[in-house]
């Protein structure tokens, strides 16, 4: 008789971890492993990695540690690590933690059953970091069309060729490359098929979608070819890069119904001095025009971003234009990250210039800016009559239910679940930082 096997896996990082780790789930399912929610009963533990700041890079050092006692208490427990830090570290992880199993870089995730079948017979340690050649990723673009839910996460490009220059993802995750539209189109037919409302293309940057080859169309006409497959409800992308965003991409956002009207547009910052080092590919200039033309295609289209605050040479005037960018466009949402050096970026040479509290001072003030806008943006819902897509029952439990809004904005209310992947019509009666409160309307 052969024991149960059972994998634990945590994740971190942005979508595509976890779009790779559900690939990951059901690449174990298939080898016979299933899985479970504490690392103490697992004979598999995998933990997939991100490293875009040092932060991010220091939690799953301490993850791994805990790790440890387990794996002395049980030899025969094999432990991995894959995603960004995994790809940037490779070998260096094996001989840094005796005891880790195996480590699987970006391109590499689809070799993993192989190697942990390999650990399991020979307890042989094992690294596989190469990055594979276009034709191979081509091939192993993750297609999930057998998962049956509300929402999805659709992948429609990989890598990034920007080299903004504080950024470790080109590093990482290697060259851009785009799934070809056909395959896109018949993996969101499917899913929605079987019951799937909206869908999320994902990629690095989606606007570049095309650009290099291998999806032969623009994200525009990938978008009109998605938004007309039957019986989806919501369209929705992301990430966007603004020096890639094109018009007619803008007009969609006029013309498609389906597509929701909120786009993550990251600035970074605010100073067009400052975007130059970032080499970001556009000044502040070049970005407002692009939101006022998002604006005049559709007035009701909210902005998300991401900024790094205290990027090397980064002064109290240049600081001062993120401060005014951001109250100009009033995003609703935005992503704040202290500047942390990566290394074998650019940037990374440039030495820092200013000291972590001047950095500190600065995110808590842009902070308490955007609290403001995001206050102003949101409690504007309140009293509205929303239409939700409803995506399951809430946290609370107890006969409540949430769904999203056209901007992303989670609404919870009461109602039985049989109204789970339907448009509800919700009134919003309070908002709170994370999330809106409504009432049905019968
Ligand atoms: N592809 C996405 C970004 C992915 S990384 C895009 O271009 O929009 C997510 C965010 O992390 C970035 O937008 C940036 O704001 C932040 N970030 C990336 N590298 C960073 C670094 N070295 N220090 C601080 N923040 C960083
Ligand atoms: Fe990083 Fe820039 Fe690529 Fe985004 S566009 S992943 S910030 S290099
Ligand atoms: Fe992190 Fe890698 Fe994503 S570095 S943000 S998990 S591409």
């Amino acid at each position: 008789m052969t024991a149960e096997k059972y994998f634990y896996l945590e994740t971190f990082g942005c979508q595509m971890n976890v779009v790779d780790s559900e690939r990951i789930v059901d690449m174990l399912l298939e080898i016979g492993y299933r899985q479970i929610e504490s690392p103490e009963q697992a004979g598999l533990i995998l933990v997939n990695t991100c490293s875009v700041r040092d932060k991010a890079e220091r939690k799953v050092y301490g993850h791994l540690g805990r790790f440890k006692p387990l794996k002395e208490a049980r030899p025969d427990l094999i432990l991995g690590v894959g995603g960004c830090v995994a790809q940037q570290e490779g070998e260096k992880l094996l001989s840094g933690l005796p005891y880790l199993d195996l480590v699987f870089g970006t391109h590499n995730v689809h070799r993993l059953p192989e190697m942990v079948q390999q650990v399991e017979q020979s307890r042989k340690r094992c690294v596989a970091t190469e990055f594979q050649d276009r034709d191979t990723r081509l091939m192993l673009f993750p297609n999930r069309s057998g998962r049956n839910t509300v929402t999805r996460f659709v992948t429609v490009m990989q890598g990034c060729d920007n080299f903004c220059s504080y950024c470790i993802v080109p590093h990482v995750r290697g060259r851009e490359i785009s799934r070809p539209a056909g395959e896109i189109v018949a993996e969101v037919e499917a899913l929605a098929d079987q019951g799937m409302k909206e869908v999320t293309l994902l990629g690095q940057n989606v606007n570049s979608y095309g650009l290099k080859g291998g999806g032969a169309e623009s994200f525009s006409d990938l978008l009109r070819r998605v938004h007309d497959i039957e019986n989806l409800e919501r369209l929705r992308f992301t990430t966007s890069h603004p020096k890639d965003i094109s018009d007619e991409l803008i007009d969609c956002f006029r013309d498609l119904d389906k597509l929701c009207k909120h786009i993550h547009l990251p600035v970074q910052s605010g100073s067009s001095r400052t975007l130059k080092a970032m080499n970001r590919g556009y000044d502040r200039e070049q970005y407002l025009d692009k939101v006022r033309r998002l604006r005049e295609a559709c007035p009701e289209i909210r902005l998300a971003t991401d900024i790094i605050v205290g990027f090397p040479g980064e002064t109290e005037e240049d600081f001062e234009q993120t401060l005014s960018l951001v109250e100009e466009v009033g995003y609703a949402d935005a992503f704040l990250f202290l500047y942390s050096p990566r290394p074998g970026t650019a940037a990374a040479e440039f030495g820092e210039t200013n000291t972590a509290g001047e950095k500190q001072a600065r995110f808590d003030r842009l902070l308490k800016l955007q609290h403001n806008l995001s206050e102003q943006s949101w409690s504007a819902d309140v009293g509205r009559e929303l239409p939700i897509l409803v995506e399951g029952e809430s946290k609370a439990g107890q006969g409540q239910i949430f769904g999203r809004t056209t901007w992303n904005r989670i609404v919870n209310f009461d109602a039985d679940s049989s109204l789970v992947g339907k448009i509800a019509k919700v009134r919003i009666t309070r908002n709170f930082r994370n999330s809106q409160l409504g009432e049905l309307i019968a």
